[in-house]
């Protein structure tokens, strides 16, 4: 990590420049083109500004002071950019120390604190489809990257185990259920009564009457049924709690295959027996309000003010804020987290904008982020689908491992099948993740199966074969020299020398703005600069360059490998 090797020398002269301290400073940033150097300081424009005085000059005394090991050379640019150019010797040196540490020389900013991450949180009684993808991916990541940097991370599956969708359940199950059916599929038959519900209670243009009234009962019915289960009813309690074991088994399948584990699942019905006392206190605190017998929260905030949220409807059920309340309640109480993390698409901002503000109205210090996300797009045909159902994970997946097992048997078919087999299934399942986890996760993404299970470009196959051919250069070499023998003599050593040392930079980034796809640029940006090193220069032929190569190829592997792990993808050491 350049920044950080650079920090303290920096801060004292920031400090120097600036003795009250007032203009806050700002770390290195690499340049984007290396005729400005390797990273850029600037906050030469920071400390003008607040002075009044002209940038260049203020550049220019700073420059002046500027001494340290790894800077060979520094410059004033245009209005008053510092670049600095970094010496070789230097850089290597800084590689073989990151070799040395865990986490490639991650900053530890975590240690000592607790973070509660919630993500994936399903509705249960469907099977998971790829609307539950994205939350499921980016979250992980962020859990990974937090453990990484040494937080606590307690990883929260808050499924949606309490709505609405059980009444309806309950109805469909007592009329329609097929019990042969339903012992050879379980989820598959609980899927199509919902389904079923869903058509049989529809409104369609021409109902009759008695047809409409038929209809209308159905969701009484349903509607009656939620409200005895939530009170407790023991039959109700009981198809409840079976349909649940149904949906977490199905779950946890999908879960093994992208190799995400929580530490807790504690949805929706965890937390029943305490939303009335969240309204009662709400209440007692003025935040809540009467509204035509329901209890609503207003708020002052601009972004807020014409959308009050009701946390009591007005047959005395609460409602997914409520909910939220005595969960953000809880995980203070149960494990006083420093940061809690939410994870959900979109379309959840409001509401997390209206949890928030009653959090401060609770003068709650946790410092609360909701990471939000685009919507997943499939092209048209990029899978069949059954009629008028969701794309599921399961198929999804099965679809991209046989893919990824007919490239695979057409590139390496002298592998023993087992090992083409689990090649298949890092590939297949990697390359959905890594498809979703390298865009701007506040975009929409848009999947197509030709550009993701491409051996080029910024892909999954790309990253693992990389990584792969690495592993296999360095086994023929048959030893790996010490990381002190690495030289940066060629332009092309020196770029992948300052790629492995930027990849935790760009993780903390990562971690930091909750962005995935800034690691996995720095990942492509190695991949690529390993590449380079490896088609242009002789390596295992390299005569006087030879250790030196193979113990820059040692520190690359090390990255690819470390960087892929902490996006949560599987990596594997053959292909
Ligand atoms: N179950 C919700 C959904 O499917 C997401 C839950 C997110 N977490 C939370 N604490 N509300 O949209």
């Amino acid at each position: 990590m350049i920044p950080a090797l650079l920090a303290d020398t920096l801060a004292v002269l920031a400090n120097a420049a600036d003795p009250d301290g007032t203009t806050p400073n700002e770390p290195v940033a690499p340049t984007g083109n290396p005729a400005h150097g390797d990273y850029q300081w600037n906050f030469a424009f920071r400390l003008a500004k607040a002075r009044k005085q002209n940038p260049r000059a203020v550049a220019e005394s700073l420059v002046g002071q500027l001494h340290h090991p790894l800077i060979r050379k520094a410059e004033v640019a245009g209005p008053g950019f510092i670049n600095l150019f970094l010496d070789d010797a230097a850089v290597a040196r800084a590689l073989a120390e990151q070799r040395e540490v865990p986490q490639l020389g991650l900053p530890q900013g975590g240690s000592g604190k607790t973070v509660v991450i919630d993500y994936s949180s399903p509705n249960v009684a469907k099977r998971m489809h790829i609307g539950h993808m994205r939350s499921t991916h980016i979250g992980h990541a962020l859990d990974r990257l937090h453990r990484a940097a040494g937080y606590s991370v307690i990883a929260d599956n808050h499924i949606g185990d309490w709505g609405t969708q059980f009444g309806k359940l309950i109805v469909a199950w007592r009329y329609w259920h097929d019990g042969a059916a339903y012992a050879a599929d379980a989820i598959g038959e609980l899927e199509r009564l919902y389904v079923l519900f869903g058509t049989r209670t529809k409104a369609v243009d021409g109902d009759d009457d008695e047809t409409k009234a038929s209809k209308q009962a159905l969701i009484d019915a349903a509607r009656t049924e939620t409200v005895k289960l939530q009170k407790g009813d023991p039959d109700n309690l009981a198809l409840w709690q079976q349909f649940m074991d149904v949906s977490m088994a199905e779950f946890n399948a999908v879960y093994a295959r992208m190799g995400v584990k929580f530490d807790v699942t504690l949805g929706e019905s965890h937390y029943r027996d305490m939303t009335d006392k969240v309204v009662e206190d709400l209440r007692r605190d003025g935040i809540a309000e009467a509204s035509d017998g329901a209890w609503i929260v207003r708020f002052e905030e601009n972004s807020l003010k014409n959308s009050p949220v009701i946390v009591q409807k007005r047959d005395g059920a609460s409602n997914y804020t409520t909910t939220d309340l005595a969960c953000l309640r809880y995980r203070i109480a149960q494990w006083n987290p420093d940061r809690i993390l939410i994870v959900t698409d979109m379309r959840q901002q409001l509401v997390f904008n209206q949890l928030f503000a009653i959090a401060r109205r609770w003068s709650i210090q946790t410092e609360l982020i909701h990471t939000w996300f685009g919507m997943l797009v499939l092209p048209e045909g990029a899978m069949s689908t059954r009629a008028g159902n969701v794309i599921r994970l399961v198929d999804l997946f099965d679809e991209a491992v046989s893919r990824a097992r007919a490239i695979v048997d057409e590139k390496a078919p002298h592998l023993p099948d087992a090992e083409r087999a689990d090649i298949a299934d890092a590939v297949g399942i990697g390359s959905i993740r890594y498809a979703d986890l390298c865009q701007h996760p506040q975009t929409d993404v848009t999947f197509t199966w030709e550009k993701m299970l491409s051996f080029e470009g910024n892909t999954a196959p790309y990253l693992l074969y990389s990584y792969a051919r690495c592993c296999s250069l360095l086994a023929k070499a048959g030893e790996i020299p010490d990381v002190r023998a690495i030289r940066l003599e060629h332009p092309l050593e020196r770029e992948l020398a300052l790629s492995i040392l930027r990849l935790p930079e760009s993780a903390l980034a990562a971690l930091n703005l909750s962005r995935p796809n800034l690691l996995a640029d720095q990942i492509y940006d190695l991949a690529n600069r390993v590449n380079r090193v490896y088609h242009d220069l002789p390596v295992l032929t390299g005569g006087d360059a030879r250790a030196s190569r193979l113990a820059l190829l040692d520190c690359a592997r090390n990255a690819l490998r470390t960087g892929m792990e902490w996006l949560g993808l599987r990596v594997i050491d053959r292909m």
